[in-house]
Parts: C-alpha cells; structure tokens; sequence
C-alpha cells in the first residue's frame, strides 16, 4: 500500500465515525463517538503535517501546503468547539448542526483539496524510495503520541 491509498482509508474511517456521530440520537452516548472522531482527526493530523504537508512544501507546493495546513487548522478548532458544546450540554440539534458543518468541511478538504489535488501531484513528483519514505514517515507519526 502506498501513503496515498493510505491516506484515502483513513479518510473513510473519519468519514464513517462523523456518521456514527451524526446518527447517534443519545446525548450520553454522543460523548465517546465524539471523542473517538477527535482522536481520529488529530491522529491524522498531525501525521499528514508532518509527512506530506511538509514534502509538498519541500517539493514546489508551498501554496497548497499552506492552504491544507489552515483548513486542517480551523476543523481543528471546530472540533474543539464541538468538544465544548457537549460539555455544556448544548442541544443534541445544535450539536448534530456543527457536526455536518465540520463533516462537510472536512470532506471537501480530503477528498477535493488532497486525494484529487495536491496529493496525487506530489506522488508523481517523487521517486519510488521517496514515496516509499513518506509512508513510512505517516504511519510513525500517525502512532507517536
Ligand atoms: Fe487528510
């Protein structure tokens, strides 16, 4: 498997925990499903930040490193405002609103921004050892802590 292909799997587990958050209709039940999301993200996170991120600034996309790094920053901030709202016991509706506001962020971020954009062109970019590289250089930081 390559980091991309990777990458794309982890995409749909986020995608898969925003819809068990979104599906969920028990306020005491919500608060693990949306921690468990909240790991997810920052996992993915930070290892893509650290991987890809800071190749496709190395490698001639300082532009759309930036760009992927600000976005990943608001929906950083948006989850810890959803991580809030549930400690306040905001709405379960006002909860469900934020929620699809991130997932909809989220998705357009991975799937438009990364997989079909700036990611496929760094792939083609590297050579084989260096791609070889960057999954490796993911997976570390996906499991450091
Ligand atoms: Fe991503």
């Amino acid at each position: 498997m390559n980091w991309l292909s990777l990458i794309k799997q982890d995409h749909k587990g986020i995608e898969q925990a925003f819809n068990k958050c979104l599906k969920c209709t028990d306020f005491g039940e919500l608060g693990p499903l949306l921690k468990e999301l909240s790991v997810l993200l920052a996992r993915h996170s930070k290892a893509e930040e650290a991987s890809v991120y800071t190749s496709l600034a190395q490698y001639g996309f300082k532009e759309g490193a930036n760009e992927l790094w600000e976005e990943q920053d608001h929906a950083g901030q948006v989850d810890s405002e959803i991580m809030r709202m549930y400690k306040d016991k905001d709405s379960l509706r006002s909860i469900h609103r934020t929620i699809q506001t991130l997932k909809n962020e989220v998705l357009v971020h991975a799937i438009s921004h990364e997989e079909k954009d700036y990611f496929p062109k760094l792939m083609e970019k590297l050579s084989p050892m260096e791609n070889e590289e960057l999954l490796k250089l993911y997976k570390e930081n996906y499991y450091a802590t």
